[in-house]
């Protein structure tokens, strides 16, 4: 891991795993990395996971950037993808360049562990989107993106996917069914029954192992804020 580019700036604020580990929330996150700890059994091993919803801002990219850092703070070596590469937003929410990343890894030689980003966050690596390439879901479905996660797999403990929408891009559909499992995010007041449905069907057609759904809930409940149902 030493040719990994490393962070220096200063750590994120805003994810609560990381501002209030004993809050009720992080304490939902746990939960849910405990659900999954128990998913991953010998024969179907849960290493790589993508995050995704039905539709737009539901909470993906919060709820992929919490989950990493739980997982890292067991002492498991996380690598957090951006792979939405249509809405990039991991490098903000954790202060990185996106000079380089996902799309970089995709479209030349240079390597996913050259690209990674270490982060200040113990045991948290990052790979950015990187800029925006005309064709991302070619990308994702390449013989390419198989071979990164092949190193992603042998490089970390834990590989954790930030996906676009289901509904409107075939980016998470293409994901989900390369990953060992994918979890779907559902948003208080916000998620059509109809939608999340729809979704579920899309995974479905490409076999997607669906862990669960995380009920992203109402900003003004702090106590009840995320809530996972197990399928
Ligand atoms: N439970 C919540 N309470 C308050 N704000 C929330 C909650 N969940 C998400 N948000 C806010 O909603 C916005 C969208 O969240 P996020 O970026 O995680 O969603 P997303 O599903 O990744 O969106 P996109 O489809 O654009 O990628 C962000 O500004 C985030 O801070
Ligand atoms: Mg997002």
């Amino acid at each position: 891991m030493k040719k990994e580019r490393t962070n220096t700036k200063t750590q994120p604020v805003s994810l609560i795993s990381l501002v209030d580990p004993s809050s009720s929330v992080a304490e939902q996150y746990r939960t849910i990395r405990t659900n999954l700890q128990f998913a991953s059994s010998a024969d179907q091993q849960v290493q790589t996971l993508v995050v995704t919803s039905s539709g737009p801002r539901e909470g993906k990219s919060l709820t992929s950037a919490n989950l990493a850092v739980v997982f890292a703070q067991t002492g498991q070596k996380v690598l957090l993808v951006d792979a939405d590469m249509r809405k990039p937003t991991i490098h903000k929410t954790f202060q990185l360049s996106n000079e380089a990343g996902l799309s970089t890894v995709l479209s030349t030689g240079v390597s996913l562990e050259e690209t990674a980003q270490k982060t200040t966050i113990e045991n948290l690596s990052i790979l950015t989107s990187g800029p925006k390439p005309p064709n991302p879901s070619e990308l994702l479905g390449s013989e390419k993106m198989n071979q990164i996660m092949e190193e992603a797999r042998h490089l970390f403990d834990m590989v954790i996917f930030d996906m676009p929408p289901v509904v409107t891009v075939t980016d998470a559909q293409v994901m989900s069914s390369k990953a060992d499992g994918t979890l779907l995010v559902a948003r208080e007041n916000w998620t059509r029954k109809d939608a999340l449905s729809q979704a579920k069907e899309s995974l479905d057609l490409v076999q997607a192992r669906i862990l669960g759904v995380i009920y992203n809930g109402a900003k003004q409940d702090k106590d009840k804020a995320y809530y996972y149902y197990s399928d």
